[in-house]
């Protein structure tokens, strides 16, 4: 949330040579230092088996950074020049893990910083390794200041491991040095659904399931894999965006009111309602989801090849680029109420929206017009591209006659705010780490809330046949199957 107190640490990145760091750390922590929001002395020390020395490490980090954003601000990389350092090494040895503690402490006595943040960007089965690791050279306490560690999603691969990972960190770190990340919650217009919803009074009342008809929320991306079929092959749309950030964002379009703004109260609210999501039985699954792959198609103009053309990927793989759910949320307030939730690599256009579509007026007024049906009022939250919040309704159509139209009430955060600086959803989260604010971050309890949501999906389609999988030409909005399950609904809202 950027409340500021950030303090100055040294950021450890496992991973430093890979595509998080290249395209999202770096890049992000040159824009916080560019904007002076870096606090002095911040270093940062890459990991990663890779020989490279600090200043090859640098020179990378400018080239990525360059990479990301055309080039570098002259300001903002002259308070990182000098602050890398890199250390060598596999996550299995443990000397390495020495060395790194040897460094770390020299930072310190050097007049350096005592805090260590130490962030996971690397492949997720080295998590409890690098974990027992840090252990081993001590680097989990809190001796010369704080100790945070940062683990990126996918968290786990199913309830189970989940489980197992967490107890893992927790035999080592406490809780509150645990910072579980979930990119979606750096947004701005994430975070401005709990804003509209709460600092405005016209919305909480009609917030339920005496209003609500359904809500959809949709990932949509155009991008294919981009070279990641080792992560990704394995992931799968339910593991790489539907557990975490699609559960996330139905936590906060669903969650009760919590009391203040403090971490505690908006987690034990998140987790209160994902705890209150109904799981699929097995049975229900063919007819509650969908899943699919993309084949080859046309996106923007351009032939792509299809997922399992794509290079690393394994022949006959059955790993869903798209996946679809109707899920229920067994409360009070959303009784009956669809949550439709969509996700998809190789759609025609990037788009990430919820939107929240009401019921009919309970009674047709104007039946003598020629409308015999009136349109849902709907309340659309575009999270990206072309950010804003959007609320359709009815209007009489200048004229003779009274004639029913639909129109919008459209607010862009561009045109609202044309000298807001846009920023990623890292600057936000890597800056209240070093506030030690975790009211972004997800608590063990939401990621293992989330895992057992998915889990029948995970149980039925990780076991399926190649030819069980639906395919979709890339560049189009996914699978009929898709389309048959909100039928019910009316349409998926696409742009
Ligand atoms: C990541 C996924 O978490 O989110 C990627 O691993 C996906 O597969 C990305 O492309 C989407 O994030 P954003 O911020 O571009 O919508």
């Amino acid at each position: 949330m950027t409340g500021g107190d950030e303090q100055s640490a040294a950021i450890v990145v496992f991973g430093a040579t890979g595509d998080l760091t290249r395209r999202k750390l770096l890049p992000s922590l040159h824009h916080v230092a560019a904007h002076g929001r870096l606090p002095r002395g911040v270093l940062i020390v890459g990991f990663a088996r890779q020989p490279k020395t600090d200043a090859e490490f640098e020179s990378d980090a400018r080239a990525a950074v360059e990479a990301a954003q055309g080039a570098v601000d002259p300001k903002g990389w002259a308070r990182l020049a000098g602050r890398f350092r890199y250390l060598a090494g596999d996550f299995a040895q443990r000397e390495a893990f020495t060395a790194l503690a040897d460094l770390l402490d020299e930072v310190a006595e050097e007049g350096g910083p005592g805090n260590r943040l130490f962030y996971l960007a690397a492949p997720p089965d080295s998590y409890p390794t690098i974990v027992a690791n840090l252990e081993h050279a001590g680097l989990h306490r809190e001796t010369r200041g704080w100790s945070r560690i940062v683990v990126e999603k996918p968290f786990g691969r199913d309830l189970a491991s989940a489980r197992t990972l967490d107890a893992r960190i927790r035999r080592v770190f406490a809780e509150r040095q645990v910072y579980r990340i979930d990119h979606f919650l750096g947004k701005g217009t994430v975070q401005n659904i709990l804003v509209l919803r709460f600092a405005n009074s016209v919305f909480e009342p009609i917030w339920n399931r005496r209003y609500v008809d359904h809500v959809q929320i949709t990932a949509a991306e155009q991008l294919g894999i981009e070279g990641r079929a080792a992560y990704y092959d394995r992931a799968g749309a339910v593991r790489d965006i539907l557990q975490n950030h699609l559960l996330q964002l139905l936590a906060l379009t669903a969650m009760e009111p919590p009391t203040s703004f403090e971490s505690e109260s908006v987690r034990e609210e998140k987790a209160k309602v994902l705890r209150a999501v109904r799981p699929l039985a097995r049975a229900e699954v063919p007819h509650a989801a969908v899943r699919a792959q993309y084949g080859p198609g046309t996106v923007e103009g351009a032939a792509v090849p299809g997922y399992r053309e794509e290079p690393g990927v394994r022949p006959g793989s059955v790993t869903p680029t798209y996946a679809a759910a109707r899920l229920l949320v067994d409360n009070w307030r959303w009784h009956g109420v669809p949550f439709y939730l969509r996700t998809g690599k190789r759609l025609p256009r990037k788009h990430t929206e919820v939107s929240v579509k009401f019921v009919r007026p309970p009674h047709l007024l104007f039946d003598r017009t020629r409308v015999q049906e009136i349109a849902r009022n709907v309340l659309s939250f575009r999270i990206q591209p072309d950010e804003g919040i959007g609320l359709s309704f009815q209007t009489n159509v200048p004229g003779l006659e009274v004639r029913l139209g639909r129109a919008n009430l459209d607010f862009s955060y561009a045109e609202e705010f044309p000298d807001a600086e846009p920023h990623e959803a890292y600057e936000t989260l890597l800056l209240d780490c070093l506030a030690g604010d975790r009211t972004l971050f997800a608590r063990a309890d939401e990621v293992e809330e989330s895992w057992r949501v998915v889990g029948p999906l995970l149980e039925a389609w990780d076991t399926a046949e190649p030819g069980d999988v639906p395919l979709y030409p890339a560049g189009t909005w996914g699978p009929v199957e898709a389309d048959d399950l909100i039928a019910h609904h009316g349409p998926w809202r696409n742009p």
